[in-house]
């Protein structure tokens, strides 16, 4: 099959904010113990964080990760995170039903996150909890006065502030799994008080408010707009977040699932844009979709239920090569829609429906995704630019999905143009010619393919099975060949 992608240098979408290659760590299961944290690894630090796992999130190049939660945060008290680790009470988690031992908590992760070259983007709890703490959290975090929360911080041995700049009013707070859930009027009015007082605390922090948790929510579309008819003159993102799955074991129709990321960025988008309208507003609320990934073996109470034990093997997706193409789609939707998606978050980032997964007191390896997201993450900064496909379609459940999907951005300091693409096919290998207009002589230097026969191909603690390549390359040629359903990184110098 024959396709053609053209772009132009001067028909651009937008600068790439780089926190859409953010990632997400939550309490849960073995995120944080056994995850990034295990004293008694060989390979821990003086704090016990786990270095092998250290080194392969660096790879990924995250610049931005949430923390605490996810359905955790919403019972959470930060405080128990804090100070003397002897002292910290060990609680129950309602939201996933285990044992939380409390020996890392923000404290440490700020410190993790320093290691790993990261920002923390920290949620607050507005299920059990409101105003005043949300307002004590950012105190402690980010407070440079002469306070209580702020001297309590400096006794727990920090002197600095976190400076923690992003931060999420709540979690899910749609959802009836939700502790504390709410409706979007009662979760509006809290949203806006809390936001208020944290912004007056530290005026120069950004603020996310709770969107639907997902696209097939009853109240869809209506709990955004009223949440943002409360919140808008305080708020700074509207979150999204979305699951993919195949249950149906339908790889034709999950592998054009891309197409459904951008309609519901673009839904969403226009609810955003309909109460700046309404409230004759000159701001503009954009998005950050803050829980994103492909989850549904990991399900039920055999995988999200604790049994009231600490660091169970809870929501261990084992992924594929069909998801590792999914997820390089749904990075070139996002950056496709840079001008509007400003943060994300891949959900999450070890153990737990993650890239990296990891043995206690043993091996730390990439899943299948690992791989998009270290390309995109590394190589996808710069300015997305618009681009016109011309492909083949296939119909799947009334809809046309294009076989060719992908995004193409200029890292301008590096002087190099970067294409993210996928053929779609299940059968044909595709022929696409690339015409990158105003770029005068560039020339293809890498041509990275992520392929395998099997779509169900997994990588384990013993074997990557799933593992890109370099392709070979023909420098002056304007054609290069994609296999069927593959993912692709092609980097031209310019
Ligand atoms: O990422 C796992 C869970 O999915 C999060 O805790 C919750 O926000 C979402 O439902």
């Amino acid at each position: 099959m024959k396709a053609k992608l053209t772009a132009n240098k001067k028909f651009t979408i937008g600068k790439i904010d780089n926190r859409i290659y953010g990632s997400f760590i939550e309490h849960l299961g073995r995120a944080v113990y056994n995850g990034i944290y295990e004293p008694t690894h060989p390979t821990a630090d003086d704090m016990g964080f786990r270095q092998d796992v250290l080194e392969l999130i660096q790879k990924l190049n995250v610049p931005i990760v949430r923390y605490p939660g996810g359905n955790f945060v919403s019972g959470y008290c930060w405080e128990d995170g804090t100070g003397d680790k002897s002292k910290r009470p060990k609680k129950i988690d309602m939201a996933w039903k285990t044992i939380e031992s409390n020996q890392v908590g923000v404290d440490e992760f700020q410190e993790w996150a320093k290691r790993a070259n990261t920002e923390v983007m920290m949620a607050v709890n507005l299920g059990t909890r409101g105003v005043t703490e949300a307002q004590q959290c950012v105190e402690y975090c980010n407070g440079t006065m002469d306070s209580y929360y702020a001297n309590l911080r400096r006794e727990n041995g920090f002197e600095e502030p976190f400076n923690f700049k992003l931060w999420c009013l709540g979690n899910e707070m749609d959802g009836p799994w939700q502790i504390g859930h709410k409706t979007a009027d009662e979760y509006g009015r809290l949203a806006l008080e809390a936001g208020k007082v944290m912004k007056w605390t530290d005026p120069s922090i950004e603020l996310v408010a709770c969107g639907s948790s997902s696209i097939g929510m009853p109240t869809y579309g209506e709990w955004e707009y009223t949440v943002l008819n409360h919140t808008y003159d305080v708020v700074d993102y509207l979150s999204l977040h979305l699951y993919f799955n195949n249950t149906k074991d339908d790889s034709a129709k999950f592998l054009g699932d891309a197409e459904y990321m951008d309609d519901f960025i673009e839904d969403i988008v226009a609810v955003c844009d309909t109460v700046k309208a309404k409230k004759h507003s000159n701001k503009t609320i954009n998005l950050s979709f803050d829980e994103w990934n492909v989850w549904y073996r990991a399900v039920g109470d055999k995988h999200g239920d604790g049994r009231w034990t600490e660091a169970p093997h809870l929501l261990e997706e084992v992924y594929n090569f069909e998801d590792a193409v999914l997820v390089g789609t749904l990075l070139s939707s996002f950056q496709n829609h840079c001008d509007r998606v400003k943060v994300a978050c891949l959900a999450q980032l070890v153990n737990v429906i993650a890239p990296v997964m990891t043995e206690n007191g043993g091996k730390a390896w990439a899943q299948t995704i690992f791989y998009p997201f270290m390309y995109a993450s590394n190589y996808g900064r710069g300015t997305t630019l618009q681009t016109i496909k011309e492909t083949e379609y296939y119909e799947c459940n009334g809809k046309q999905i294009p076989y060719l999907y992908g995004s193409v951005v200029d890292n301008e300091e590096r002087g190099e143009l970067v294409v993210f693409v996928a053929n779609r096919s299940l059968e044909e290998s595709m022929e696409l010619e690339l015409c990158l207009e105003n770029y005068g002589n560039y020339k293809l230097v890498e041509h990275v393919e992520l392929y395998h026969d099997d779509l169900k191909a997994i990588n384990d603690k013993d074997e990557q099975r799933v593992l890109p390549v370099n392709r070979e390359i023909e420098e002056n040629s304007s054609t290069v060949s994609l296999k069927k359903h593959s993912w692709n990184m092609l980097r031209f110098k310019y």
